[in-house]
């Protein structure tokens, strides 16, 4: 990426909000990533202002089953959100930059919190159907980096340090706020390794990926944590597990089944975000 088309992202962002502003003049305080099967968690918005992906320019277009591809802005617990109801993916054919356009743009638009939702498959002993997994850390085994090329300067650093990626003020506010709603849940925290998909994994792939430390597998969210943090965003994430991941259950793995089990996990996720939200 050379200096001209950093300007073409700058400028891109810039038009990309703009065609919000028009529709509604809200600057947001908190973006949320919606994950397969999680675009109810949309539906807790209140005064919503919809808009599909195919009238804000630039906005990648999102091909995967369970993502709708829409931006909806509200109020949740009187803050203001913006909540991409469906992402893209590396699998899909897009680019690095591609996948992180969507969280840069929340940003550009005014969220300085970001919540990031997906559904995983649980690797840990523990981490099996509907259960939740809040993402402490995680391992990128996509191949690629959203930064690579040159930097855009506007947004972040070159080099910045990824040691604390996910807030531990955000995840403590999450573990606080489960204690309160649903004390018999059980909630764990974890490691989440993105790979690209779209395949499932074969069972020798969990076997090295539960070695090198992950709890959760996906196909997502890793490139849009490493833009939040690139752009100084506080980031929260977590996972809906829908499934054993590969070798671990008789099950054979399917989409439809992931978008269902994910689905269960909606309603919870929602009371955690509020729950976060009163407390910030
Ligand atoms: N592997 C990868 N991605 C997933 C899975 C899985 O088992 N479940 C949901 N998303």
């Amino acid at each position: 990426m050379n200096t001209f088309k950093l300007d073409t992202l700058y400028a891109s962002l810039h038009e990309a909000k703009e065609a919000v502003t028009k529709i509604c003049l809200t600057e947001v305080s908190v973006g949320i990533i919606l994950g397969s099967g999680l675009s109810a968690i949309a539906d807790a918005l209140e005064d919503q202002i919809t808009i599909p992906y195919s009238d804000i320019p630039h906005m990648p277009q999102s091909t995967a089953p369970g993502h709708e591809g829409k931006l909806v802005i509200g109020k949740l617990n009187n803050i203001s959100v913006a909540c991409l109801q469906g992402r893209v993916h590396y699998y899909e054919g897009y680019s690095a930059q591609d996948l992180v356009f969507g969280t840069r743009f929340l940003h550009e638009l005014g969220a300085k919190t970001l919540f990031i939702t997906n559904a995983a498959g649980g690797i840990r002993e523990n981490l099996r159907e509907a259960s939740l997994m809040i993402i402490d850390d995680h391992i990128n085994m996509l191949g690629i980096n959203p930064l690579i090329g040159a930097n855009p300067d506007k947004l972040g650093e070159r080099f910045f340090d990824m040691q604390e990626v996910y807030s531990k003020k955000l995840r403590a506010l999450a573990d606080e706020v489960l204690t309160e709603i649903t004390p018999s849940l059980p909630v764990s925290h974890g490691v989440y390794l993105a790979t690209s998909g779209p395949s499932f994994e074969t069972p020798a792939e969990i076997r090295a990926f539960a070695a090198l430390g992950a709890d959760a597998v996906g196909m997502s969210s890793v490139p849009e944590a490493i833009a939040a943090k690139h752009m100084g965003m506080e980031v929260f994430g977590i996972s809906m597990i829908s499934n054993a991941a590969a070798g671990l259950s008789d099950e054979v793995l399917n989409a439809e089944h992931t978008l269902n089990n994910a689905a269960l996990g909606a309603p919870i996720i929602v009371d955690i975000i509020i729950g976060m939200l009163k407390k910030l």
